[in-house]
């Protein structure tokens, strides 16, 4: 007889009947006549209870030699045990065991070092935890997507390689294009206000690349950015727009992945926080002022350390939204302030508990003198920004947009110290394997 091949997830659905889950052993005891298995298949873990008077001596005893990782197809009668967190364990009747290992598995229970980890992420991929993280950073790609999806917004994918820079020359991986060079993206912006004024409002979502020869946890050299970007908006409205954006993907993991941030012990109280009620708006130079009173060495036109973003954002109980860098220190393409053209129309949204930055953005300049000017200022190449100053030649109108981090929201959103873990395989200065 043949029963429902089901997934773990799911088992509850089927309270009193047998089914078949097909899976991976996690881990097991034995106490004489019975056996624990604990199967994964990647929806979730179960119990499976093997008592002695219900399966054959043969199989009993070739499920007393499975190790870690073995590969089963376990048949079994759903039952109710309230102490797990699944709620639910199998009775077997049925095991059949499709790979034995002939090696212990490099990752057991016990602690291994990270960068041991990091070369076995191939692996390390199947521990609860990892599971757990890049289930939550899963959730939060279809979050943002839906967002934006919902609002109208075109998905308009930008490119991977680009003819020049769009943040800065120092970080730029450069490649060799048919006897040309090219440089793999730091950035979709620029491509995507050349859509906005096409469309009106578009997003892309992609990696990105920055040549990052800084080995910091909030640092990966490939990474995941979300970039709207909206024709007609100001930066206020560009504020209000990453704030609700923050609140309502935040929203859904706090209302979706509940188990996934329980096996994290991840206190949500900040993330509780982070839905209700507006950020708080700091400009640059109140956040300097706060910053020496904090103890930090910062001067006003400093940009902030890694350490300056924690001092600050401990002291709020959400994110809170920088605004108005110094212009110096930004990008080309910011724009300069009306009345200061010492600062620019910029916003930076800080994650709190010391994470820091999640998000940058704000107004572009919409001069074309102005941008002509910065351009030879940041000694960046004219030729390579023909086409980008032709959408200031053509129907120029005021438009902003941001980026976030996607790794560096789920690093906050899960409560991890480093940004590694939440990508499926990091690229950093120093590792380019698995
Ligand atoms: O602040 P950034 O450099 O801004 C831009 O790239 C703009 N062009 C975005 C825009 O306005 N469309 O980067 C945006 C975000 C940061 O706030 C951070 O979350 C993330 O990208 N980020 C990184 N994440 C991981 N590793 C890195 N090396 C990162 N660099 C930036
Ligand atoms: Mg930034």
């Amino acid at each position: 007889m043949t029963h429902p091949t089901v997934r773990i997830s799911d088992i509850g659905q089927y309270l009193g009947q047998t089914v078949t889950i097909r899976g991976w052993l996690y881990n097991k005891r034995s106490s004489g006549k019975l056996q624990f298995l604990q199967v994964r298949d990647g929806s979730n873990i179960v119990q499976c209870v093997i008592f002695k008077g219900d399966v054959s001596e043969d199989l009993f005893n070739a499920a007393d030699k499975l190790s870690q990782e073995s590969s089963l197809i376990v048949t079994g009668v759903v039952k109710e045990d309230k102490r797990s967190p699944l709620g639910f364990e199998l009775g077997v009747s049925d095991l059949q065991i499709l790979h034995v290992p002939a090696h212990e598995y490099p990752i057991s229970p016990k602690d291994h070092g990270i960068a041991f980890l990091l070369d076995h992420r191939h692996l390390w991929l199947r521990s609860k935890r990892q599971n757990a993280i890049l289930k939550i950073r899963s959730e939060l790609i279809k979050a943002i997507r839906d967002y934006f999806d919902q609002k109208d917004f075109v998905c308009l994918d930008a490119p991977i390689f680009t003819p020049n820079a769009c943040e800065g020359t120092s970080t730029l991986f450069e490649t060799d294009y048919f006897g040309d060079k090219a440089y793999l993206t730091q950035s979709g912006q620029l491509y995507m206000e050349a859509g906005a004024m096409a469309f009106g409002k578009v997003y892309c979502f992609g990696p990105t690349f920055r040549a990052e020869k800084s080995k910091t946890r909030r640092h990966l050299t490939e990474f995941w950015m979300v970039e709207p970007e909206v024709a007609f908006m100001n930066i206020e409205e560009d504020m209000a727009l990453a704030e609700n954006f923050l609140q309502e993907v935040v929203g859904r993991v706090l209302e979706t992945k509940k188990e996934e941030l329980e096996i994290l012990e991840r206190d949500t109280k900040f993330l509780q926080n982070t839905i209700k009620g507006n950020f708080p708006r700091v400009s640059y130079t109140d956040a300097v002022a706060q910053l020496q009173k904090l103890g930090s060495d910062i001067k006003w036109g400093d940009d902030f350390g890694g350490d300056d973003e924690t001092i600050l954002t401990k002291e709020y109980d959400r994110p809170i939204i920088v605004h108005h860098f110094p212009t110096a220190f930004k990008a080309f393409y910011m724009k300069e302030n009306q009345h200061d053209p010492k600062v620019c129309e910029s916003m930076d949204i800080l994650a709190p508990e010391g994470y820091g930055e999640i998000i940058g953005g704000g107004e572009r300049e919409t001069s074309l003198e102005t941008l002509e000017k910065k351009i030879k200022e940041h000694d960046l190449p004219k030729e390579a920004f023909e086409w980008y100053l032709d959408l200031r030649k053509y129907g120029s109108v005021p438009h902003a947009g941001f980026g976030l981090g996607l790794e560096r929201l789920v690093t906050w959103v899960c409560g991890l110290h480093h940004v590694r873990e939440t990508i499926p395989f990091p690229r950093m200065m120093e590792r380019l394997k698995p």
